[in-house]
């Protein structure tokens, strides 16, 4: 019989069970799947999880902040914040395949939480060897797609499932592995995780890094964060967070769209706006905003971001396009 309390008690006497009495660690992105698996394991084992945060410049704008300041104040967690951006961006240099950005990215976040590891260990002069636990917010769809489930084929290595070194070091606890995101929602409410993190919309793990179709590099990163900050604000302000599941923004950095700027011809890039609606993310419909809201985004981006000279609207949906573009 399916009940919030139901899942809440089950997984934190299974934690409980398979933790022991180990250190854990989990890694939060700011996103609700692993604020959620952070507060089921905290209940679970208290102190012995520590939460780190790893901010590899692929974030969004403002969600440094998000994690460190309103994550901590709900729930009191034990918190290291490592800044990596460097590491991150100099290892996805030259790189624009998309599996190999999530491998590359899965392997870099595995390496700063080894670095965090002994960090945490140091600080806390801590008599153990080793941490011996990683908590990731591995949602059922997650397991489907990646091939975890009956049969399917591997359709996307997500960084939270596959993409693992060979050499990882960490035993997983993934406490949200039977449960869709609704589920995962409730959860957290019951929880008690404030709203503005129990309803926020889905970002992926490799975050804007697949979101710039092509090479990842700081300035491109820059005005995409822009571009990307103000859809939101506009969709936000129009009272359409819930409506719509998720709005990727994209850059297609490698394409030169032609515009023109006051007497001349100019280049610029294409940014896509692919907002859906979904239940589960496994399907997805394209959201039909208001054609005034989507004419305000296009018309700020356009003004306001440096480099953009174009606005598109993805009209497609899941299947046959991914919600993602890569
Ligand atoms: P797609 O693009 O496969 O996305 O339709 C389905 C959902 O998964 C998210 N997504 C990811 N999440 N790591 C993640 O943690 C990934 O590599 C990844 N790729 C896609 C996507 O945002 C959508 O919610």
């Amino acid at each position: 019989d399916w009940t919030t309390s139901n899942v809440i008690e089950e997984q934190v006497d299974r934690i409980r069970e398979q933790v022991g009495s180990d250190r854990v660690i989990c890694g939060l992105s700011g996103g609700v799947d692993s604020a959620v698996a952070a507060a089921l394991v905290q209940r679970a084992v208290g102190d012995q999880l520590t939460c780190v945060f790893v901010d590899h410049g692929l974030l969004r704008e403002g969600e440094a902040e998000q994690v460190e300041r309103d994550f901590v104040a709900a729930t009191g967690v034990r918190l290291h914040v490592a800044r990596e951006a460097d590491r991150f961006l100099g290892a996805l240099a030259g790189v624009t395949d998309p599996e190999t950005k999530r491998k590359i990215i899965g392997r870099e976040f595995i390496r700063a939480f080894e670095t965090a590891e002994r960090d945490i260990l140091a600080e806390a002069s801590s008599r153990d060897e080793r941490v011996r636990f990683l908590v990731q917010g591995t949602l059922y769809p997650d397991v489907v797609e990646s091939g975890g489930g009956e049969g399917a084929a591997t359709i996307k290595s997500h960084h939270n499932v596959g993409g693992l070194p060979e050499d990882v070091e960490f035993e997983l606890i993934e406490p949200l592995r039977t449960l869709f995101k609704d589920e995962v929602r409730a959860v957290g409410a019951q929880l008690g995780l404030p709203a503005e993190i129990v309803g926020r919309q889905p970002f992926p793990g490799p975050g804007l890094g697949i979101r710039i179709i092509g090479e990842v590099t700081g300035e491109r990163l820059a005005l995409l964060r822009r571009a990307d900050a103000i859809a939101r604000e506009e969709l936000t302000g129009a009272g359409l967070d819930t409506e719509v599941w998720q709005m990727p923004v994209v850059l297609l950095a490698e394409v030169h769209s032609v515009g023109v700027q006051g007497d001349g011809r100019s280049y610029g890039h294409p940014i896509v706006l692919r907002p859906v609606a979904s239940e589960d993310a496994m399907t997805a419909d394209w959201s039909r905003l208001p054609y005034d809201l989507v004419a305000r985004i296009s018309t700020r981006i356009t003004n306001e971001v440096e480099g953009v000279n174009r606005v598109v609207l993805d009209v497609t949906s899941k299947p046959p396009g991914t919600i993602e573009w890569e």
